[in-house]
């Protein structure tokens, strides 16, 4: 029987969310319902709020996060009813050009539930990145689900599933840092604190943080940033320059989402050097204004990060086991758990840039 639930909705573009009474209809075919234990309040949150996502309204918004498995539709083999999950929106088709490529990273068909939650009045909600999981319980496709070591936190393992597995991947994997290269990061919220983490737990021989608040400086240095560089106090491109013998940084990774950081972590590159794009642009902004010849002339790549190229079910439990053995930090990621009808108030301190993760525990 479809049960009924508390979820918090973002009704129309920038109105403060509110909670509701969410239906939540049984697991169908390739479906599993998710007691939710603990989800991140994740910047793309308030991107869906401010209907710079898409127009969808209303969306059940919330999707870094873990919980138990409570039920499974009819097929499902890979997970169960009790297992520990973190939820992810990247549950791979096998089938898509992408996959088929053997490319699975990209997967332009990844599955969402077919069955749609709503509110008591019957009107469908937009799940956040197909999630929705600022709600005691969730309905999502089992693929959605990821299997990992139940004695993580739930508020500490839910973050894998956007932002901190975004910037982690964003360096790791987009990025191709190896031992021995030059790293800035510009924006040190979550995303960029997690590229910090995975530039250094790759290896990375400089990890240089930029961002203009010195305490999202201070916390980057506890994720293994080697330097720091406060961009409101000059040029950051001189900055990062002057740390890198003249030449510039090997990766360069852009976590704001802002033409202008973008034109940084363009010139503060070194030759053949990478850019990497995690940070999530409105729709109304365009490309930084750059001469076309320093686009060939520098060489390189300039590389969009979806998702920091994961495959959850390869990099979930993995991550998983670097915090289990004290190699990854995820508990620095969660700044203070709040309550579901506090997630209003979690968008303002973000805003105000004095949480990395406020963290919803149910
Ligand atoms: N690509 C993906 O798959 C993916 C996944 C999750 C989140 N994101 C995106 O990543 C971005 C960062 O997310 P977050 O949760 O870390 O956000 P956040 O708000 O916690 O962090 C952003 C940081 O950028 C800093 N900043 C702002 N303007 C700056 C500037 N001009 N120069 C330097 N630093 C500046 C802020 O001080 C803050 O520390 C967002 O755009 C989010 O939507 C992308
Ligand atoms: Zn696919
Ligand atoms: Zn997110």
């Amino acid at each position: 029987m479809a049960q009924e639930v508390r979820g918090v909705v973002a009704h129309a573009k920038g109105e403060p969310v509110s909670i509701e009474t969410i239906v939540v209809p049984d697991p169908g075919p390739g479906e599993a319902v998710v007691a939710v234990q603990a989800c991140g309040v994740c910047h793309t949150d308030l991107h869906y709020r401010e209907g710079a996502i898409n127009d969808d309204f209303p969306f059940l918004l919330g999707h870094e996060a873990a919980g138990r498995v409570e039920s499974v539709g009819a097929g499902v083999t890979g997970v169960q009813p009790g297992d520990f999950v973190i939820l992810n929106w990247r549950a791979v088709c096998g089938e898509c050009r992408a996959c088929r490529k053997g490319k699975p990273w990209y997967c332009f068909d990844t599955h969402n539930a077919t069955q749609k939650m709503s509110l008591s009045d019957g009107t469908e909600l937009s799940p956040a990145l197909g999630i929705g999981a600022f709600a005691e319980k969730t309905l999502v496709a089992a693929g959605q689900a990821t299997k990992v070591d139940d004695r993580a936190r739930p508020e500490a393992a839910g973050l894998l599933g956007c932002g901190v597995m975004a910037g982690y991947g964003a360096a790791t994997y987009t990025g191709g840092i190896e031992r021995g290269d030059t790293v800035a990061v510009f924006g040190c919220g979550g995303v960029g604190c997690a590229a910090i983490a995975g530039a250094s737990l790759a290896g990375a021989r400089k990890v240089i943080a930029v961002d203009l608040d010195p305490k999202k400086l201070e916390l980057a240095r506890t994720f293994g940033a080697t330097d720091a560089v406060d961009a409101s106090a000059g040029d950051p491109v001189e900055a990062v320059r002057a740390l890198t013998d003249g030449f510039g940084a090997d990766v360069c990774i852009e976590a704001v989402g802002h033409p202008e950081v973008l034109r940084q972590a363009f010139f503060a590159r070194d030759l053949a050097g990478t850019v990497v794009q995690v940070g999530v642009p409105n729709p109304t902004m365009t490309m930084p204004d750059i001469p076309m010849i320093e686009f060939f002339g520098r060489g390189g790549a300039l590389k969009p990060s979806w998702y920091g190229d994961c495959l959850p079910t390869r990099d979930f439990p993995m991550l998983i086991d670097l915090y289990l053995s004290g190699r990854f930090d995820l508990d620095a990621f969660v700044t203070e758990t709040i309550a579901l009808d506090e997630v209003e108030a979690a968008f303002h301190k973000m805003e105000r840039g004095e949480v990395l993760r406020s963290v919803v525990t149910i």
